[in-house]
């Protein structure tokens, strides 16, 4: 516990400077409402409400759905009845030259999850404490995190207005003479619409860019590139609920050769390539075992089809939600194939009832994040008050957006369904159509797929 805050309840009107026992980590379990109750007045007002429950049976629609084919399940016996299961094995390689590939780059290494790509990512960048990384406020939880555990500190930069994402001059605005790197995430799978332009400014000031791809894999900038070509680095999830999947699971790929040793070597506890157990860096073990590679590794070469699909469920939400007074569609770029379909209200009471009017219906539906800067995280220890700062437009959006299910199991009557539903919301006389699906309709279509025999065999 660190000295000179105070260790008595204190009533903050603002942000910060405030310690409390109760937000400890170690106090989850037993005082979670105390938790609650001390946080500031500004956050407890906008903190995230509970989450709607669905109707008896459970969702009809989720809002993420893992996918993948029989191909992936027969590699992962392949790797399995051949003892190639560890990282060390040929899969993880294939994987690399899979990525690589895809995204025209030199270096590609898969690793255990996003959060441990982006950890190495920045390892790459040489970053320390004193050190400050521009990161988006409306961003994953990881992000933040990954800054912290190098000892740099994550600076939050708001949303353009308009965007999800920052523009360089919501950048700029936070920028320091101890900049070191910036993080773009490109949020929802929106490309960040100033990418070009920050990548630039980066070269300029001589910082670091990382582009988090993790919820942008396959996603297109508006001037057609790849997002993700952008970046000294970028680093991806495979986690379960993206477009193609590991299980758990990430890569970090680099623009330029150079990376490619350093990046092997802190991925896997800095072992050297010629001295094995001589350790000249402290690093994690970030790397992917073999079966996650072997089950991924034929889904890179599908993921330009999995995203023209989520351009098609887009248009047909945009189509379907078009003239609801009150109501408008996540922001749409170029290239319009959003990793997650998001909607967003007139305000935080609308939302939170039209999420609990589908909800009723059996779809399911998720907040925008909450933003980091406001992450009750941020609120005690030596960091206490240190976050105090106003992003009013990504605060907003936190307040009134959310997203609806976006997976590549959708077909137009799907998302024409759920559009009846949210219609309902705002005309209560107007008809809900019947459910083209019944429950657990997502696992029978995945079942279905998975008895196909893969091309191969
Ligand atoms: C922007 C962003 N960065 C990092 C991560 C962390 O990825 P993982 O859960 O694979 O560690 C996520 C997870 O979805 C994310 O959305």
């Amino acid at each position: 516990m660190s000295g000179g805050y105070k260790t008595e309840m204190q009533a903050a009107d603002t942000v910060g400077k405030m310690w409390h026992p109760s937000l400890y980590i170690g106090s989850i379990l037993e005082s979670h409402e105390d938790r609650v109750s001390i946080l500031p007045d500004r956050i407890k007002q906008s903190m995230p409400s509970p989450e709607p429950k669905p109707s008896e049976g459970g969702w009809l629609y989720r809002v993420l759905e893992p996918y993948y084919s029989r191909e992936c399940v027969d590699n992962v016996m392949e790797a399995m009845m051949g003892g190639q299961i560890s990282s060390g094995a040929s899969w993880p390689r294939k994987l690399a030259a899979e990525v690589c590939e895809l995204y025209k780059v030199p270096v590609a290494l898969p690793t255990s999850s996003g959060a441990s790509a982006l950890h190495v990512a920045l390892l790459a960048c040489n970053l320390g404490p004193h050190d400050h990384v521009l990161v988006p406020a409306l961003t994953m939880v990881a992000v933040a995190n990954m800054v912290k555990m190098v000892g740099a500190k994550p600076v939050y930069c708001d949303s353009a207005k308009g965007s999800v994402n920052p523009g360089t001059a919501d950048l700029l605005k936070k920028a320091t003479p101890r900049t070191k790197a910036v993080i773009v995430c490109h949020t929802y799978g929106v490309a960040c619409k100033d990418i070009a332009e920050i990548a630039a400014l980066c070269k300029e000031k001589g910082w670091w860019l990382i582009e988090d791809i993790c919820e942008a894999m396959g996603t297109r900038a508006d001037t057609g590139e790849l997002v993700g070509t952008f970046g000294d680095f970028a680093v991806t999830s495979l986690y379960a609920n993206k477009p193609i999947t590991a299980g758990d699971g990430g890569w970090v790929h680099a623009r330029e050769k150079k990376h490619h040793d350093r990046l092997k070597s802190l991925i896997n506890h800095g072992f050297d390539p010629a001295y094995h157990f001589l350790h000249f860096e402290t690093a994690p073990n970030a790397k992917m075992n073999g079966l996650g590679a072997a089950f991924v590794c034929s889904q890179v070469k599908m993921l330009p089809l999995l995203m023209q699909h989520r351009g098609r469920v887009a248009s047909w939400y945009r189509e379907g939600l078009a003239g609801i007074d009150g109501l408008s569609c996540i922001e749409q770029r170029q290239v319009d194939a959003p990793w997650v379909f998001g909607v967003e209200t007139r305000d935080r009471k609308t939302r939170d009832a039209l999420r609990d009017h589908l909800a009723a219906q059996g779809v399911e539906t998720r907040n925008y994040f909450y933003p980091l800067h406001l992450e009750p995280v941020n609120f005690y220890g030596d960091d206490a008050g240190v976050y105090d700062v106003e992003l009013p437009n990504a605060e907003h959006l936190a307040q009134v957006g959310f997203y609806l299910p976006t997976h590549s199991f959708l077909e137009r009557a799907d998302t024409q369904f759920i559009c009846s539903v949210i219609k309902s919301y705002y005309q209560p006389e107007a008809a809900v159509d019947e459910p083209p699906r019944q429950k657990g309709w997502a696992d029978a279509e995945r079942t279905k797929s998975l008895q196909q025999s893969s091309p191969a065999s």
